[in-house]
């Protein structure tokens, strides 16, 4: 083994090393498609916020020591045992028909009505993100979105060379006049647009929700425009106050596909998420996912079926959403008493804190400061596809407990009150980030180094 530059590290082979970090001698045999294709900050910064001593804040992870472990690994027993032949063989392109039986009892509380023929199952909702974008977008095709908006679904447009336009929410989610203002902007200027994406519940990132009364504004402008609206709903059910609100596809099924996942009210490890399609927009999903990985895993699909019958689901999803409410409470309380300074939303649901740095400090450019604290966030541009969000960033409540949460924000704090200090003393232009005063501001903290 080689340590190094260019090293040879455990698992990895030479060749796909080298790849990485040397010339890339394939590089002009890309296809066009690959240039938008980069690491996300996340992806950059899970290797240093995984690290125990560092309290993360950044990635979305579902606190899995709340499921029921021992009967979940049971009913895999047992599925093994009693229907491995199946559960173990390749299957239907569009998903087991027993779990898309299943799905409808999970959509019902947001009031998604459909028939087991318009879902089809997928490998998570990435993937029905991915199928959507990939039998729809073209490149150079408008794709508008939220501004913020979830950094996996900007990259699968990116992939796509969709060009995003992002267009404002406040509080009450997605703002429609906006709305309405970009799509005429577009109209005039011969743009094609060919989805409207959003994630009308408990938004990642910014953890607000859309109000019930622009739910039906939004379907009318969507409608007027011809768009096609696709709706992200894997927190759909991890509200903390009262019902869920109706899906936009319960106010027009046949102008707006629904994806749902089992990643945030069951387990991300299984990859089980589905789309609920007009019949004819299925069908080609259907052709795309075959094309693509055959059919989704027959093991996680009978698994996440078991569950559901065997397992009272709804009960675990209220488990989940307390212990999610506890600590969004913990890291508004947190914030509260430690980061006065700063602005944020009061999430009703979901996993994140969407916040404002004061004095307009640059979040990204804090980052490698914060995690030298042994505190991680994801910085807010990354969540944009143009320039925007560089004063914002993502906090996720949802993994570590209330104590690590506060003892994470009274890192954060520090780190702020300090890049303050050095703005007063130099000014926002000044003598800035990795230079001689952050240095003694920032002494590295012997876990890091
Ligand atoms: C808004 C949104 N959509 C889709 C996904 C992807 O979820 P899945 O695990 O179902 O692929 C996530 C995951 O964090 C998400 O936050």
């Amino acid at each position: 083994m080689q340590t190094g530059d260019g090293g040879v590290t455990p698992g990895r082979s030479p060749r796909g090393n080298e790849s990485g970090s040397r010339l890339d001698r394939w590089l002009d045999s890309y296809a066009a498609r690959t240039r938008g294709m980069t690491a996300s900050e996340i992806r950059a910064l899970f290797a240093v916020a995984s690290r125990p001593e560092v309290v993360s804040l950044a990635g979305g992870m579902p606190y899995l020591q709340a499921l029921p472990l021992d009967v979940v690994g049971r009913s895999l027993a047992k599925l093994v045992a009693e229907r491995g032949a199946v559960a173990l063989q390749y299957g239907s392109g569009q998903g087991d028909p027993g779990l898309r039986e299943r799905i409808l009892d999970v959509m019902a509380p947001n009031r998604v009505v459909a028939h087991p023929d318009d879902i089809v199952v997928t490998t998570g909702s990435q993937q029905a993100l991915d199928l959507v974008t990939r039998i729809f977008v073209d490149p150079g095709d408008v794709v508008v979105a939220e501004a913020p908006s979830y950094v996996g679904a900007l990259g699968v447009f990116r992939s796509y060379q969709a060009d995003v336009v992002h267009v404002p929410m406040d509080a009450d989610g997605l703002q429609p006049e906006a709305l309405t203002q970009t799509l005429t902007d577009l109209k005039r200027a011969g743009r094609r647009v060919k989805l409207l994406y959003t994630v009308p519940n408990h938004h990642n990132p910014a953890g607000v929700s859309l109000s019930a009364a622009r739910r039906p504004e939004i379907v009318r402008i969507a409608q007027q425009f011809g768009v096609l609206i696709l709706e992200d709903d894997p927190y759909g059910l991890l509200g903390f106050d009262g019902d869920p609100l109706p899906a936009l596809h319960s106010l027009n099924p046949e102008g707006v596909i629904y994806l749902g996942s089992f990643s945030k009210t069951f387990a991300p490890g299984f990859r089980v998420g589905w789309a609920v399609a007009p019949h004819a927009i299925r069908e080609k999903l259907v052709l795309a996912s075959e094309a693509s990985i055959l059919c989704p895993s027959s093991f996680s699909q009978l698994a996440v079926c078991s569950y559901l019958e065997d397992h009272d689901w709804k009960h675990q999803v209220g488990v989940f959403r307390d212990l999610y409410r506890e600590r969004r409470d913990a890291t508004l309380s947190a914030l509260d008493d430690m980061l006065p300074s700063a602005e944020w939303n009061v999430p009703n649901g979901g996993f994140y804190v969407w916040l404002k740095l004061p004095g307009g400090l640059d979040a990204k450019a804090m980052l490698p400061r914060a995690v030298t604290q042994r505190v991680a966030y994801v910085p807010g541009t990354a969540f944009y596809a143009d320039d925007q969000g560089l004063t914002h960033l993502r906090l996720s409540y949802c993994y570590p407990t209330p104590e690590r949460i506060r003892e994470g924000i009274r890192r954060l704090a520090s780190v702020v009150d300090a890049e303050m200090e050095i703005q007063s003393t130099f000014g926002a232009t000044g003598m800035h980030h990795g230079q001689s005063p952050n240095r003694r501001v920032y002494a590295p903290s012997p876990d890091l180094t």
